[in-house]
């Protein structure tokens, strides 16, 4: 396994490079969720590229980009033991000058959900993504369907650029109790982590009540956010595939999403129906 942290030494190593490369951008502290995304790439690719970059731009400045849990060797060794071919580590100064030009995400969708509470941060990852996929410039990137609203502007930004990547959406990986897997579920004490399992099990209270023959939002918002009652709700919503806040579910083109803190934890989990 290779490692770069200079971005240039990269894109050049990589335009010698032949056949199918899969990308998969992480800010580390990997676990079975980024796991199954490597695979998902070593598996479909002749090579994969991982990186490992903490982005100081998608986090807004009153949130602890210090505290972002780090683990470098055991995310190298998970790398290793999972086939990845090139991993890209690099620094702050190497990926932002000062005064750079920056992406904007789109103004509405960018600014609802995730981007409600968090304004800005689907700039900073977008501005990320595409500096990432021009340096890797991969045959297809992998990310998960858990930041349902970050892989649908990262697909957009896509299309609206015209670039010749293909995004590949991966399944939410769970504990066998149901919990999302995310690299924020550590800072979970016991007590919070029961209380951390009404997200998942909110979402499949919605599913079973769609197939119950359930298909008013409202309603089946209200029964959702029951559940949700020992965590602190930020939101309960129901949007078709395009972000679009939906009255009716619409089958094969709906989300379920829920955020809700426990604890001193952020916490988002979704169902596709
Ligand atoms: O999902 C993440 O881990 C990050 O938002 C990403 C896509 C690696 C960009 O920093």
């Amino acid at each position: 396994m290779k490692e770069f942290s200079n971005p240039k030494e990269l894109a050049n190593y990589r335009k010698k490079m032949s056949g199918t490369i899969g990308f998969v951008p992480t800010m580390g502290a990997l676990h079975n969720g980024h796991i199954s995304l490597i695979k998902q790439s070593v598996k479909e690719n002749d090579k994969t590229i991982v990186s490992i970059f903490v982005n100081p731009t998608q986090f807004l400045e009153s949130e602890d980009l210090g505290a972002y849990p780090r683990r470098l060797q055991a995310d190298l060794k998970i790398c290793q033991l999972s086939g990845v071919d090139i991993v890209f580590l690099p620094n702050i100064d190497d990926m932002y000058e000062k005064n750079e030009l920056s992406i904007k995400a789109p103004r509405v969708k960018g600014f609802i959900l995730e981007g409600f509470d968090r304004p800005g941060h689907f700039d900073g990852v977008l501005q990320i993504v595409l500096k990432l996929l021009s340096i890797t410039l991969p045959t297809c990137a992998y990310f998960g369907k858990k930041d349902a609203q970050q892989l649908f502007m990262i697909q957009n930004m896509v299309k609206h650029l015209f670039l010749d990547v293909e995004i590949v959406p991966c399944e939410i990986v769970r504990e066998d109790d149901g919990l999302a897997l995310s690299s924020r579920n550590i800072y979970l004490s016991r007590e919070d982590r029961v209380k951390a399992l009404s997200l998942s099990s909110t979402l499949k209270l919605s599913s079973k009540l769609v197939i119950s023959g359930e298909l008013n939002s409202k309603e089946i918002k209200e029964q959702m956010r029951d559940i949700l009652k020992d965590t602190k709700i930020e939101y309960v919503e129901i949007v078709d595939r395009e972000f679009n806040q939906i009255e009716e579910i619409e089958i094969k083109n709906t989300i379920i999403l829920v955020a809700a803190s426990v604890g001193k934890t952020r916490l988002i989990d979704n169902i596709w129906i």
